[in-house]
């Protein structure tokens, strides 16, 4: 069976390579209401999403980053990003961050998907990016945090990259041997 939210979902890859250029605005818009449309625990919505397209800001943070996964020693993470452009966050024009409360990563987690969901829905590409985090765990972080607005108490969750794919790549094969049936 198959219908136009299937499909989306069935061809969403994680894009890492982007052209730069910011989507948008009102796409941008429609990704940041998907994102809290997410259903949560309770209703009690944990989250709040910072979208950065400060270009300045998120190039800092790629960066940082990177500096931080070469001191670090993370030779094959280095290298891996190193293969692919040498950015953290692959050129995308903006950062959905998503900032929860401690103890709510399934939410957090949710509204990713959406975020993505909804960006193929837009016909852009994204990439869930939980190396995203690494930027915040420096000498710089405060700062990182004080620009992008984090409230007292609120944390990274999860960051989705978004904005033109350079190249169109393919979705993962699915696994259905992970699926069982229990009649
Ligand atoms: C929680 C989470 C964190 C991820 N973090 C990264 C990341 O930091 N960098 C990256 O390139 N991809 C990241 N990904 C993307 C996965 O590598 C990708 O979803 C997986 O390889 C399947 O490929 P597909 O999304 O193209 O189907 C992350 C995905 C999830 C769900």
């Amino acid at each position: 069976m198959m219908n136009e939210t299937l499909r989306i979902i069935a061809e969403r890859y994680s894009c890492r390579a982007y052209d730069g250029r910011l989507p948008e605005r009102e796409k941008l818009d429609a990704i940041a209401r998907a994102a809290i449309q997410a259903p949560s625990a309770m209703n009690r919505q944990p989250w709040q999403i910072v979208v950065i397209t400060d270009k300045a800001f998120i190039e800092e943070m790629d960066t940082e980053g990177m500096r931080i996964l070469s001191e670090a020693g993370d030779r094959a993470a280095h290298e891996r990003f190193m293969g692919r452009g040498g950015k953290l966050y692959y050129n995308a024009p903006c950062m959905f961050l998503v900032l929860k409360q401690p103890g709510t990563d399934m939410d957090a987690g949710i509204v990713s998907e959406n975020i993505a969901i909804a960006a193929a829905s837009l016909g852009l590409g994204s990439v869930i990016c939980g190396m995203a985090a690494i930027p915040f765990t420096g000498q710089k972080g405060d700062g990182f945090r004080k620009r992008a607005g984090f409230p007292q108490g609120w944390e990274f969750g999860i960051a989705v990259l978004v904005g033109r794919p350079t190249v169109t790549g393919t979705p993962h094969e699915p696994d259905t041997s992970k699926i069982l049936f229990v009649e």
